[in-house]
């Protein structure tokens, strides 16, 4: 796991786009089109400002890219504009110029779910798997809305909203009572499948969840420790976010002392 610290949260943004897109070329280098996965929620918009400013400066094509969400509320009408489909639409594909039939996000309004997840499963199968899968993290350390207790090997399925992100997204509801109590997201072990994990993390209240992820063991109770497994995870977040590490000042030095082709 590499640990970015960043000054700010542009500059958290500038970094985590700059994998992201080295993702996404590599792989059209090779003739491929990039296979994007995408969170939703606060955290990545840093993320997509750059992306898109780096769409529209002509340094970066995602017109062919795919582009699979984590996860969409389950019970908001089609077209709410809290849905995660309406949310991607808004923050990722109009502003990435990406192909909205390209953009796939799990079917909370479906009428057997698991069907649904199921299907979403045998999508990112048939694209060819995720090259790069963007991710915030929970307060209580969810990744998606794998919430704690999650089975690390898990894949997409119907979940149950902890009370804590509930409670979070009350912020984007006019009432906690209108936030929904379930939702499909991503398995575990779908965003392990990723060929590279950006996760990005900022202010105090994500402190706490940090440092389990990085420094703490490996547990189903911090789902996001699993990426502690994954042989290419990035974690870029801002001073607050890390102010929890024990070895803070030991991934500054590392990144500083990276040679340039290694940064971003
Ligand atoms: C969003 C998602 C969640 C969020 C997490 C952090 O698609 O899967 O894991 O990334 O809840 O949310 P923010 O970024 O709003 O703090």
């Amino acid at each position: 796991m590499e640990v970015i610290i960043c000054d700010t949260d542009a500059e958290v943004g500038r970094v985590a786009a700059a994998a992201v897109a080295q993702s996404a070329r590599a792989k059209q280098a090779r003739g491929g089109d990039p296979v994007l996965g995408l969170a939703t929620g606060s955290s990545p918009l840093s993320i997509y400002a750059e992306l898109a400013r780096m769409v529209g400066a002509g340094e970066l094509d995602l017109s062919r890219a795919r582009g699979f969400a984590l996860d969409e509320y389950v019970g908001l009408p089609p077209g709410h504009e809290q849905s995660y489909a309406e949310v991607i639409r808004r923050t990722v594909t109009e502003p990435l110029g990406m192909d909205p039939a390209l953009v796939a996000v799990p079917d909370g309004a479906a009428s057997d779910l698991t069907e649904a997840a199921q299907r979403y499963e045998a999508a990112i199968v048939a694209a060819g798997g995720i090259d790069v899968q963007i991710l915030g993290i929970g307060g209580n350390g969810h990744i998606g809305f794998n919430e704690p207790g999650s089975s690390l090997a898990s894949r997409t399925r119907i979940k149950t909203l902890a009370p804590r992100t509930r409670a979070d997204n009350t912020r984007f509801f006019a009432s906690a009572d209108e936030v929904p109590v379930h939702c499909l997201t991503q398995g575990l072990g779908t965003i392990m499948d990723a060929r590279r994990a950006v996760l990005v993390a900022q202010g105090e209240q994500k402190a706490a969840a940090i440092a389990a992820m990085v420094e703490g063991p490996v547990a189903a109770y911090c789902p996001a420790s699993v990426l502690q497994f994954h042989n290419a995870a990035i974690v870029v977040i801002d001073p607050a976010a890390a102010s929890r590490l024990e070895l803070a000042d030991y991934y500054r030095e590392v990144y500083a002392d990276k040679p340039a082709w290694q940064r971003f």
